[in-house]
């Protein structure tokens, strides 16, 4: 798994591994966050990856720890930054990605603040396969959230995230029982 933050939904995947039959084989950050005290606590190796001041290097020290790993799925959650060529390239179809907005809607890092300014009633999250771009990837689920009229950045985030935390469950537990599936730049859904 990726993650940048507090890792609560990095915390969730982990609550759940037995239940989804799956082992979180590591935690990749970009920065010493807190998400990598859940993964001590839970025994799961964490690796940081610092960005410095090359991006090139940075993409192929992740390619190496992925390539030595060989998960079969990749989740970024809550991993704030674009991967490099290098991981795509190796890992086409089996790197995804929550974002707390309804894609297309808000991409970027600014996405709940971007909503609220927007002013739009209802924003929510999605959970979507990982290309070159920013949030650009093949949608495989979105939830709704409404927007409440004294909502801040910080109450409408927690209740995306709490969305967030039963979807990437949902999702990580369709693409095990080939529900979903990626081809070819496509979310194939049976
Ligand atoms: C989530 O809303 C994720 O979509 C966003 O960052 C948040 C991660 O939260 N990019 P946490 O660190 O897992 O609590």
């Amino acid at each position: 798994m990726l993650a940048s933050g507090t890792g609560s939904l990095f915390k969730a995947l982990v609550q759940s591994q037995d239940s989804l039959g799956v082992d979180i084989v590591a935690l990749i950050v970009d920065a010493p966050v807190p998400a990598t005290d859940i993964a001590q606590a839970s025994g799961i190796p964490s690796y940081l990856v610092e960005v410095a001041s090359n991006r090139t290097e940075w993409d192929f020290q992740i390619r190496e720890i992925l390539d030595e790993l060989q998960p079969d799925l990749i989740i970024s959650a809550g991993f704030m930054r674009v991967l490099g060529p290098q991981v795509l390239a190796g890992f086409e179809g089996r790197i995804i990605n929550t974002h707390p907005a309804l894609l297309p809607a808000f991409p970027g890092a600014h996405a709940v603040r971007d909503a609220l300014a927007a002013g739009v009633q209802e924003t929510g999250a999605t959970v979507h396969y990982v290309d070159a771009g920013v949030d650009t990837g093949p949608v495989i689920a979105q939830t709704v959230v409404s927007i409440d009229p004294d909502d801040d950045e910080e109450s409408l985030h927690e209740r995306i995230k709490s969305a967030e935390r039963v979807m990437i469950i949902d999702v990580v537990r369709d693409i095990l029982t080939g529900k979903v599936r990626y081809d070819n730049g496509r979310v194939v859904t049976s």
